[in-house]
């Protein structure tokens, strides 16, 4: 491995691909690649002749995966493309890993569940997957954990931060423009903030890069989100409060409000195994919420 190990990380202009580029600045030397290739390599998960080139000529010590087919109502219609993305892609990253003797790290998503539980989710629940997105999501892990790579996929939930197509800044959006909105309040998740996520990750990657943690007793799938629950409705009262607007908001079953896809009632999922291997923890929903309200343009 290099002096300062280097970092190719996939996926820089996303909003967690955006945090990591600064978070994991400490821990490395970050090659940011991405589609539109402005900061670093141009990078085309559709393409697997352009994983292969990206990740031949940058020579990686470590791979992180922060790209994705993230639109879940989209790829209902998309399947194809979502399955390109989020599995086959992934896949090719693998075999590279695998090959180059590279560890991988790569996120996954609640969504791989049905919601049909009354208790957090574990790692060794069976997946149910209801919607492209989350089957898509799914075999991507596969791909991984399947593989004779070194693989730590971190599957998390609910992400928003100052960036990027969220919630939040979705709902800032229409506390602006509205009097009135409807919530759906029969969808219980973690909130997420991506800084966070970011954060945690930058860490599991030093532990992996100094020798802290042997890759190969720790590799696997993990759980990693803010703790605490509440449902969209509940995030976006939240959300009002910290922000100051008045807009008044209403809970509303998910019946009346039809989407493509299906999402789970429940997808809490429980990090005991995260904090117990890394010793990390993420702080409670509504704390990073308001570290990042704070962190927003004055504007909003
Ligand atoms: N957002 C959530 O609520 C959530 C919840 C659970 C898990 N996750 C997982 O967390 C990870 C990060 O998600 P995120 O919220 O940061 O997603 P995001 O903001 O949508 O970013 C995804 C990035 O992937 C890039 N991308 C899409 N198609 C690509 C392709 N063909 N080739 C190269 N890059 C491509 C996108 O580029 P463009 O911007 O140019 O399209 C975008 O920069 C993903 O694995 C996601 O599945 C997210």
């Amino acid at each position: 491995m290099s002096d300062v190990p280097r970092i190719l990380l996939i996926g820089s202009d996303g909003q967690v691909g955006w945090e990591l580029r600064r978070t994991l600045a400490p821990v490395g030397h970050v090659i940011p690649a991405s589609m539109a290739g402005t900061a670093g390599p141009a990078i085309d998960l559709l393409d697997a002749s352009s994983v292969r080139r990206v990740f031949n000529e940058t020579a990686p010590d470590v791979v992180v995966n922060a790209a994705a087919y993230t639109a879940v109502d989209k790829a209902e219609s998309e399947p194809e493309l979502a399955q390109a993305i989020n599995a086959d892609a992934v896949h090719v990253l693998a075999e590279l890993a695998a090959g180059a003797d590279v560890p991988v790290l790569h996120y996954s998503t609640d969504f791989v569940f049905s919601g049909r539980t009354d208790r957090p989710y574990r790692e060794d629940d069976a997946p149910e997957p209801m919607s492209v997105y989350g089957k898509t999501k799914l075999a991507g892990e596969l791909a991984l954990l399947d593989s004779d790579a070194d693989a730590l996929v971190l599957r998390t939930a609910w992400v928003y931060g100052v960036r990027g197509r969220n919630f939040l800044l979705t709902m800032l959006n229409l506390f602006r423009e509205r009097n009135e909105l409807r919530i759906v309040d029969d969808q219980v998740g973690t909130p997420t903030w991506s800084r966070m996520l970011a954060e945690v990750t930058a860490q599991v990657l030093h532990a992996v890069l100094t020798g802290a943690v042997d890759i190969k007793q720790v590799k696997g799938l993990y759980h990693v989100t803010s703790s605490g629950a509440v449902s969209w409705f509940g995030f976006a009262d939240a959300i009002r409060e910290g922000s100051c607007h008045n807009c008044e908001i209403k809970p509303i079953p998910t019946s009346e409000y039809p989407a493509p896809a299906r999402r789970p009632a429940y997808s809490v999922l429980d990090t005991t195994k995260f904090r117990t291997t890394f010793g990390l923890t993420l702080p409670d929903w509504r704390q990073s919420l308001a570290m990042c309200i704070e962190d927003l343009p004055a504007q909003r």
